[in-house]
Parts: structure tokens; sequence; C-alpha cells
């Protein structure tokens, strides 16, 4: 009766597959409501899950940032292909702790942390000079030194309110399973599909 638990086992599945067939087990899409109760959707990658809940990274000044911190709950889909799996994740949003962030950030690529601070993520790009210009003004400003978490950059955890897992089914017989998430305690119950 643990669906964070039952999430890993069919993530370490999605994992194993070759990448031909499954280039990134690791893509979500990341849904996110504006104040007005607009949706968006966009894939992000999942960096750490574990009872907490499900983390990603990005610019808080991005369009999703912005929404989360105007409406802090969100919901997650991953599609496995080669495992006929769809898992869906709704929950409420709360930020990573700064010492998780730098964690990851510092383990980022170089360019990746450089990347973070050329891009102001969702806001207008006049060219794609422009975003080049940056890149290479901030090698010389961090030449020599480590490229420190831009203060705009960090991680967000769905911690889960609600988790389904849907199973292709021969003749559209799927399975799905839901669990839901009651002070603490999660029940499990089965949908139509
Ligand atoms: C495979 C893939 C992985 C991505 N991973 C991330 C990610 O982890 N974090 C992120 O901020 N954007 C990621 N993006 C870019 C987002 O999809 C999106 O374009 C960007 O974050 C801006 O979204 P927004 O304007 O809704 O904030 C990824 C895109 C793709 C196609």
């Amino acid at each position: 009766m643990d669906p964070i638990e039952e999430f890993r086992a069919l993530f370490a599945q999605a994992q194993a597959v070759d990448r031909a067939r499954l280039p990134d087990p690791t893509a979500m899409s990341l849904a996110t409501v504006s104040a007005d109760g607009a949706p968006s959707v966009r894939i992000v990658l999942l960096k750490s899950v574990d009872e907490r809940g499900f983390v990603f990274y990005t610019n808080l000044l991005s369009r999703k940032g912005r929404e989360l911190t105007a409406v802090p709950k969100a919901a997650l889909c991953f599609y496995w292909a080669p495992l006929d799996v769809q898992i869906r994740v709704e929950g409420d949003v709360e930020p990573v702790s700064d010492a998780e962030a730098d964690a990851y950030f510092a383990s980022r690529a170089r360019e990746s942390q450089i990347g973070a601070w050329a891009s102001a993520q969702s806001q207008t790009l006049a060219s794609m000079e422009q975003l080049r210009a940056n890149v290479a003004d901030l090698d010389k400003r961090f030449e020599g030194q480590p490229v420190p978490r831009p203060p705009y950059w960090s991680g967000r955890r769905v911690r889960p309110r609600r988790i389904e897992f849907w199973h292709a089914g021969a003749f559209r017989l799927h399975e799905r399973r839901v669990f839901e998430c009651d002070g603490g305690a999660w029940s499990m119950r089965r949908l139509f599909p």
C-alpha cells in the first residue's frame, strides 16, 4: 500500500529499458495553473523522488515558476510506452531546501550552470545572438571560480495527494488504481478505465 514504492519499482523498470525505446524516463509533464485558473503544461525532468515527493528544478521567475508561486499546486504525468504505463501525480508544491538545491546545482555541468544564469527563462529574447552573448559574458565573469546557484533558480517538490497507476490491458480493459493520501495514510481504489 505504498504508491511511492510502487512508483520506484516501475521507474527502475523504465530505466532498464534501452534508450532507443525509452530515451528518458525522468521526463514528465508538469501542469500548473495561473491565478485565474488557466492551465499550462510542459516537460521537466524528475531529479529525485522519495516519501516527501517528486522534485524538479527550474527558474522560479519562469512562467511555471510564477504560476507555482501564485498557486502552489501541480500535476505530473509520466508515460513509459515500452511498459504500457501512465502515472499521474497531483499535489501541493513546496520549495526544496537551499542546501538541496545547492547540492544539485553543484552537480550540474559548468555549461548548464552558466546557462541558468544566461537565460531569463520565459521572457522575450530578441535573438539567439543575445543568448550567446550572455553566455560569453558570464563565462568571463565566472572564469576560474565555481558558478554559484542563481537566487532565482531552485527546486520544487510535488507532495503527492493522489497517485494513479494506469496499466494497459487487452481490449481496453486497462487497469487503473488510484492512491489517495488522507492524513498521512494512503488508501487505494480502482477506477473504470
Ligand atoms: C526533455 C525536456 C526536459 C526539460 N527539462 C526541464 C527542466 O528540468 N526544467 C525546466 O525548467 N525546463 C525544462 N525543460 C523546458 C521546459 O519544457 C519549458 O520549455 C521551460 O521550462 C519553460 O517553461 P515555462 O515557460 O512554462 O516556465 C525541458 C524540456 C524538455 C523537452
